[in-house]
């Protein structure tokens, strides 16, 4: 078993399995798993490259270079959490929305299989309790104005036991960690896929979802430091836009519009 796991990871995640329990209509309905690879996100570019049909999924028990944002690893022990990426064909207005359908589908999905409510920290963590749970990454290629494929990356964390990696300890959770006891993958993933294709499929239909992803937002209303690229940014978050950037509020009465970066709870 791999340190930090509570317990041996031998649930089976494979393709046949997974499509044997889904009830999609396209997500996961193509789903490739590996034992181990570099990461999700580079196996599911090169089958969006190749054509790969939206809703393909690429699931993997290990990764040997997995990526956070902002150039960051991201750390999950083999065999115990969820990590996977898919592969969608938005437009390019669908795209800059893509990490509210994924964190929106994330929420839904824990409060289904784990009853537990999420908050979704801007632009793209979930957390419980303060604590991150997951992190989403989106990659994309453009021709133009349009979208050749884009790829969600998410990595929940399952069975994890944070105390055991000190750079996470204090800062990440698990379901493990919040329930106190093991939890199956599959029906996490089940619910996940399922909560994927509603929610993208409510975003194609032209549903308001950065409404509910609004009310999620644990950062509107809070004083923050916000950072984007070299810019740091402090004040009150006021309110997210349609697009999903954030309005900070300074203390000079100046806005300032944030497209990425990250957004730090300031204690004051
Ligand atoms: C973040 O919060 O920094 C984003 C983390 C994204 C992690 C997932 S795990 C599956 C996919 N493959 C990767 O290498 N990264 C994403």
């Amino acid at each position: 078993m791999a340190a930090g796991l509570l317990n041996s990871g031998d649930e089976d995640l494979s393709s046949d399995n997974v499509k044997r329990h889904l009830s999609t209509r396209f997500v996961g309905q193509a789903f490739h798993y590996f034992p181990s690879v570099t990461s999700t996100m580079d196996v599911a570019r090169a089958l969006a490259v190749g054509g790969a049909p939206e809703g393909s999924v690429v699931l993997a028990e290990e990764q040997r270079q997995g990526r956070g944002r902002l150039g960051r690893a991201w750390l999950s022990p083999p065999g115990g959490n969820l990590t996977l990426s898919i592969i969608l064909r938005p437009t390019l207005r669908e795209l800059s929305r893509l990490t509210m359908v994924a964190s929106l589908a994330v929420v839904q999905a824990i409060r289904q299989v784990a009853t537990q409510e999420a908050a979704i920290k801007w632009p793209n963590d979930v957390l419980i309790s303060g604590r991150k749970i997951c992190g989403l990454l989106v990659d994309s290629q453009l021709q133009g104005e349009a979208v050749e494929w884009a790829v969600v990356g998410i990595g929940l964390n399952v069975n994890m036991e944070p105390a055991f990696f000190p750079e996470i300890a204090d800062s990440a959770t698990s379901l493990y960690r919040e329930l106190g006891r093991p939890v199956e993958r599959l029906p996490v993933l089940i619910a996940l896929l399922a909560s994927m294709e509603d929610y993208y499929v409510a975003l194609r239909l032209g549903k308001p979802i950065q409404r509910e992803w609004a009310r999620r937002l644990e950062t509107v209303g809070k004083s923050v430091v916000a950072r984007e690229g070299n810019r740091v940014v402090e004040g009150v978050a006021e309110a997210v836009d349609d697009e999903g950037h954030l309005l900070v509020r300074r203390s000079d009465g100046t806005l300032v519009h944030l497209v990425a970066g990250e957004a730090t709870l300031r204690r004051v």
